[in-house]
């Protein structure tokens, strides 16, 4: 099974001082998606953006939106998240309540749903959703900050993802740049997740291009 190659832009590293212009410049150098970290600063140590900024977002891009609940109550505020617009919302198989009813409540409203899990979680507790959920994101770094470190000891993880659900959409989260990008599609993900690689590339269209694997 060989799925195309997904890349989806993470805005943490935009200029948010000119987050327009950011969104618009990786639309045109070709991102398939734009990737919101959103952090409420008890579930990890920093605080980012809410469904406010989303909405705002949504009116500028026609992208689909892929936001990432690094919250600790995501059952709490999924509908806001809902609501702004996004296409498909991760949360963490980490935070706190029953997976089961965020999922329920994404697939209600028609949006994708997904599980992401920490460079230290094992398989065995997302195993009873791979079934359930769109897509599985796996941390290549602890989450909280971008431009971390790519952690090599999760590629088994990645690849025993993808022998169990070889049809699943796997996204890989931290530390992907040229360096990384090659051992974790080999392993199995079919969606790179970039912020600093792709905001600090001064051409990042070839940036993009060579994350999706079609470039040297
Ligand atoms: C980390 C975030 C990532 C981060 C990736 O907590 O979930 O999406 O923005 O940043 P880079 O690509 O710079 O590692
Ligand atoms: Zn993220």
């Amino acid at each position: 099974m060989n799925k195309k190659i997904r890349v989806s832009a993470s805005i943490l590293s935009a200029d948010f001082s000119n987050l327009h212009d950011e969104i618009k410049s990786v639309e045109e150098a070709g991102v398939d998606e734009l990737h919101l970290d959103v952090m409420d600063g008890h579930f990890v140590p920093n605080i980012t953006f809410g469904p406010f900024i989303i909405e705002a977002i949504k009116k500028i891009t026609d992208l689909p939106l892929v936001a990432h609940l690094m919250i600790t109550e995501p059952d709490r505020y999924i509908e806001e998240f809902i609501n702004a617009g996004c296409s498909a919302i991760g949360f963490h198989l980490e935070s706190k309540g029953d997976p089961i009813c965020v999922i329920n409540k994404l697939r209600e409203n028609k949006v994708k749903s997904g599980i992401v899990i920490n460079p230290d979680s094992s398989i065995e507790g997302v195993k009873p959703y791979l079934d359930k959920v769109d897509f599985v994101l796996v941390m290549t770094v602890y989450p909280g900050f971008a431009a971390q470190k790519f952690i090599p000891d999760v590629l088994p993880k990645i690849r025993e993802i993808r022998n169990l659900a070889p049809l699943l959409d796997i996204s890989v989260d931290g530390g992907i740049n040229n360096e990384t990008v090659d051992s974790v599609i080999e392993a199995g993900a079919n969606i790179v997740v970039s912020a600093s690689y792709i905001f600090s590339s001064k051409n990042r269209k070839y940036a993009i291009q060579r994350l999706r694997g079609k470039a040297d």
